[in-house]
């Protein structure tokens, strides 16, 4: 599979392969330079400034400023589509959930425990979210030379000190009890054959509290949580997308208007209190990157909250997976789960030298990536460049059973290009991962304007700062999904506005204010699914 100049580059590699030290730890100021030359943050380019709504003024990534800079899909020739919003709606419910991720699940099962009538809504099916594609872990301090403070510190450090603390707090103290939670419900952990939970490094962390089922972990937790949804008898309206928020006259969150996404029906959901779980926006492409997030992944969520006047925190920070596929071109952008260099993957340039520390902080491991590949250290392979993850040093050092073992998902998915990863190093690039910021949430996980409106999962900003750690998506989705399902049931039983008025003025007063911006756009958004997609005329 491999040209005999790639074979060349490993041979280099082989000969340094367990001869030398890792590189050092870079310091705060090394790390800086690294980061504004080369991660695309911290680029002006990569940026456009928001002209209208909460955040006006401030910088975003240019393609999801053109969403918020787009037209509601209920606006069109300068006029509201006449529906009739306070007709009987086809859904009346206590607590509404936008999204059938892990985060949507998790709050659905809470939030029927607490007596609330649910549903939930999801423009594929449930469980087609970024959950269900995490692959190496989830964080906790559960172990015994761990603690909450400890897995704090290092998250706040990794995401440059920006992370709102009372989120960071809530999820850490909160991450334990999670992995109790899942396991209760089934979810089959790695454990020692004395029973102990088995956990892993991540980049940045300080104590071995990655959790993971192989290296399937998000598929595991959403197996289990799916079958939980559907023995609870929680109903989940799929193929069907929200497309905008509704208001009440107070200016309380009143429902959604949703449209079927196989006949284009609009359809009016009303409820007392509402969790957007929308999830990531990897399939927005920002910079021309390829992406490891699901087909879905296009920032709904970002784009119906901040209509309905919602602030985002940090719509500006952008995860780079350091280690997408570069090669073979079929699986470009796919994702090599950190775990790799967790169990001791070392990363090479064509030079076959050891450039950066395998477990630095994931913005720091791409920017030295796109570092080594601008500088011509990297390897061209088709359209891509990309350096060397040398996976073979996994068996070297645990010896040969390992990555079978402990990466399934991965030496499946090289195998069917006949890769071993066992034997040969990889080929890898920087994958758009994640959304950082998001949706501004109080610590109940509330909006703090929007009343009844919550947000769980990753279309929430502030939890993480500017950059998150490996295996603390899942654990927010987890924390925050059961966070947000108790406190909208409870909203949600002493709600009284049920027969409010609904209204989409904001959808109005959203199209004036980009009439005044000059912003004369035919556009329109959410965009639902990628440019690409085969029905992307919806
Ligand atoms: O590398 C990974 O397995 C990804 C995990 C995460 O984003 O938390």
């Amino acid at each position: 599979m491999y040209t005999s100049a790639m074979q060349a580059q490993i041979k280099k590699i082989e000969t340094a392969r367990g001869k030398h030290t890792e590189p050092p730890r870079k310091s705060a100021d090394e790390k800086n330079k690294l980061l504004a030359a080369f991660h695309p943050d911290y680029q002006a380019a990569s940026f456009a400034t928001l002209q209208v709504g909460p955040n006006a003024g401030e910088k975003a990534p240019i393609e999801l400023a053109e969403q918020l800079h787009s037209n509601s899909r209920l606006y069109t020739d300068g006029a509201l589509t006449p529906i009739d919003l306070n007709a009987a709606p086809h859904y009346d419910t206590d607590v509404l959930i936008i999204g059938g991720g892990g985060a949507g699940m998790a709050a659905a099962i809470e939030a029927h425990h607490a007596g609330a009538r649910v549903a939930i809504v999801t423009k594929l099916r449930m469980g087609d979210a970024n959950s269900m594609m995490a692959e190496g872990g989830i964080q906790a301090a559960d172990k015994a030379n761990d603690s909450p403070a400890q897995h704090y510190l290092d998250a706040f450090g990794g995401g440059h000190y920006k992370a709102k603390p009372e989120l960071l707090k809530r999820l850490v103290l909160d991450g334990p009890g999670a992995i109790d939670w899942l396991t209760n419900l089934g979810v089959l952990f790695d454990r020692e054959a004395d029973g102990t939970m088995v956990t892993h490094h991540g980049g940045g962390t300080s104590r071995k509290r990655m959790h993971a089922c192989a290296d399937y972990t998000g598929a595991e937790i959403t197996r289990v949580l799916r079958d939980e949804v559907q023995s609870l008898g929680i109903p989940c309206i799929e193929y069907t997308s929200a497309i905008e928020l509704l208001l009440d006259e107070s200016g309380y969150i009143g429902g959604a208007v949703l449209m079927n996404m196989l006949t284009h029906q609009i359809e009016i959901a009303r409820c007392k209190s509402l969790i957007l779980a929308t999830g990531g926006a990897g399939r927005m492409h920002y910079n021309g990157f390829p992406t490891s997030n699901h087909y879905g992944a296009t920032a709904d969520g970002l784009v119906l909250a901040y209509r309905a006047g919602a602030r985002l925190l940090y719509q500006d920070a952008l995860q780079y997976h350091p280690t997408g596929v570069a090669y073979p071109v079929q699986l470009f952008g796919a994702l090599v789960t950190e775990k790799v260099r967790a169990l001791g993957a070392g990363l090479y340039n064509t030079q076959g030298e050891a450039f950066i520390h395998p477990l630095e902080t994931r913005d720091v491991v791409s920017a030295a990536i796109m570092r080594e590949c601008t500088e011509s250290r990297g390897i061209a392979v088709g359209e891509a460049t990309a350096v060397w993850l040398d996976s073979p040093n996994i068996e070297r050092i645990h010896g040969d059973g390992h990555i079978e073992q402990h990466l399934p998902g991965m030496l499946r998915m090289f195998m069917n290009y006949d890769i071993d990863m066992r034997r040969t190093p990889i080929l890898v690039y920087p994958t758009l991962h994640y959304q950082n910021g998001g949706i501004e949430i109080e610590p109940n996980g509330a909006t703090p304007n929007i009343p009844n409106l919550y947000v769980a999962g990753e279309a929430v900003g502030g939890i993480h700062g500017r950059n998150r750690l490996m295996g603390n998506s899942l654990l927010d989705v987890i924390v925050f999904g059961r966070l947000t399902g108790k406190n909208a049931a409870a909203q949600a039983h002493k709600s009284t506005k049920t027969k409010n008025a609904l209204h989409l003025q904001h959808i109005l007063d959203h199209a004036q204010s980009l009439k005044k911006a000059g912003l004369n756009t035919s556009k329109i958004s959410p965009l639902l699914l990628p440019n690409y997609a085969r029905n992307s005329s919806l």
